[in-house]
């Protein structure tokens, strides 16, 4: 059976980082489920459509992404990397993904992922409803106002405005839609390893997860 290690997690707790540093570390594949909502929205919103539209579902099925060797994602052939993480589209992203049509359209094509030797997989409910039998589940928290000042540092670097109050607003609003909501909500896993980042360096966390994959048995 091909590994898979589940990391979920709210915006900020620092999963997509260490989603990416485990993979490497690896040698696994790496699966961001989040950007595949997010392009979803943004393909919705080029066709026109309200995010609550039953055509979203369509949208995701057929949805034409591809992701460069470094990682920037394509949509339809553009490029759409300087829209992908604004905290607009992840709004976007949240509200389609509350349709239980969306969340089943994009089921197939994030199992895909699954390829030798083995995944990262990094989500809302990636141990809980995509990869239920996963050897390694782990779950990444950290308070709302860190996470909103490591947003904000990260979109100032990549050449955004950011303001740390409204990011603050805007974090909590998304947590309260992604916790809950009445399909897949951002839980841990009955048997995910919960580790809070607020206080601790990436290294420090790093070191936590692979205790727990190596104690799994998945390395
Ligand atoms: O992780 P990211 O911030 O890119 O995710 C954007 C939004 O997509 C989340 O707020 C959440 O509503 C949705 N999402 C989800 N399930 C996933 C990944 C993301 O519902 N597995």
């Amino acid at each position: 059976m091909i590994p898979v290690i589940t990391i979920d997690g709210p915006s900020g707790s620092g999963k997509g980082t260490l989603a990416r540093r485990l993979a490497e570390r690896l040698g696994f594949h790496l699966l961001d489920s989040g950007a595949l909502y997010r392009l979803t929205a943004l393909a919705a919103q080029k066709r026109g459509l309200a995010l609550d539209a039953p055509e979203v579902a369509e949208v995701a099925e057929t949805l034409n992404v591809h992701f460069a060797g470094d990682g920037a994602a394509f949509l339809d052939g553009t490029c759409v990397d300087s829209v992908l993480r604004t905290e607009q589209t992840g709004a976007m992203a949240s509200q389609i993904a509350a349709h239980p049509n969306v969340r089943a359209a994009l089921l197939a094509r994030q199992r895909a992922f699954v390829q030798p030797p083995g995944l990262v997989a990094d989500g809302r409910d990636m141990g809980t409803v995509v990869f239920i039998d996963a050897p390694a589940k782990l779950f990444l928290d950290a308070s709302v106002e860190i996470r909103a000042e490591r947003r904000y540092k990260q979109l100032i670097e990549h050449g955004f405005n950011a303001n740390l109050a409204a990011l603050i607003d805007e974090i909590r609003a998304r947590d309260d839609r992604d916790r809950n909501r009445a399909i897949a909500p951002l839980v841990p896993a009955a048997e995910a390893l919960v580790i809070d980042s607020s206080h601790l360096s990436i290294e420090a966390v790093e070191a936590q997860m692979m205790e727990f994959i190596r104690a799994q048995g998945v390395v």
